[in-house]
């Protein structure tokens, strides 16, 4: 990564639909150019509908998604893959269950691991291994983080466990029965592992990401956005929906 500044593409759309739509249509392209693209893949409430998208997709016969492989951005620790709100669940239950990926090339941190920092630095060499991640999906916190990458994160980071921010899990106690269910630490690609992806898509939607996004592409690059380091990749893409965007000048 050079230390050089770059603008990154920015597409704006009406919706969050619209949003969805345009990102899926991306994946779908780089999946119909590369069969066996390297996806890195994100969890959370904004890419749903990206993954909708991609269902119809397969659905209709536009996209063969056999060949890909996937690495997920991060994990709680201390979540089995079968807990419902473990990331490995939900990306079983929103998208990989629903088209033809094999499951042997699906790769997310393991919550359960016996030595979590050791699982992460083994995650970390498998994505070397396997020729790194071709095209990066990614979300943004109301905070600027990405992944479980929290404000003054270095932005040489590699993947590994992470504390969560009070911030970060009062924002994920929506999914949880109740606050003290949500695991304080997790499993998290690092920034550095993420600006060695070769294509970078960050969406976001919905006016809570409004500052964090402006914070992100007209800030000057600081540790403590850390959305705001992507501006050191070469080829990031923000697509948002007209509330994200509403605070770019
Ligand atoms: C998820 C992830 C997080 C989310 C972010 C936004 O894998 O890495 O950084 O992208 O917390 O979450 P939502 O989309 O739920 O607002």
């Amino acid at each position: 990564m050079s230390q050089a500044v770059y603008q990154p593409k920015v597409i704006v759309e009406p919706d969050a639909c619209a949003a969805g739509q345009t990102v899926a249509e991306i994946c779908q392209t780089e999946v119909l150019k590369q069969p066996g693209i390297t996806l890195g893949l994100a969890t959370g409430s904004t890419p749903i509908p990206v993954y909708q998208k991609l269902i119809d997709q397969y659905k209709k016969g536009e996209v063969d998604f056999s060949q890909i492989n996937t690495f997920n951005l991060d994990e709680y620790v201390g979540l089995s893959g079968d807990h419902r709100q473990s990331f490995r669940f939900f990306m079983r239950d929103q998208l990989f269950r629903h088209i033809n990926i094999d499951q042997t090339r699906v790769h997310i941190p393991d919550g359960l691991a016996d030595d979590p920092d050791q699982h992460a630095a083994q995650y970390d060499a498998l994505i070397n291994q396997l020729g790194g991640i071709d095209w990066q999906l990614l979300g943004i916190g109301s905070n600027g983080h990405i992944a479980f990458n929290e404000p003054a994160s270095a932005i040489d980071s590699r993947t590994r466990v992470v504390e969560l921010t009070e911030e970060t899990i009062a924002a994920n106690a929506r999914f949880f029965d109740s606050p003290v269910q949500v695991p304080r630490r997790a499993i998290s690609m690092g920034i550095g592992t993420i600006c060695e992806a070769k294509r970078i898509v960050l969406l976001a939607t919905g006016s809570a990401k409004s500052d964090a996004i402006a914070a992100a592409i007209q800030r000057p690059p600081t540790e403590d956005c850390p959305a705001s380091l992507l501006q050191y990749h070469r080829d990031v893409t923000y697509v948002l929906d007209a509330q994200a965007s509403a605070k770019l000048r």
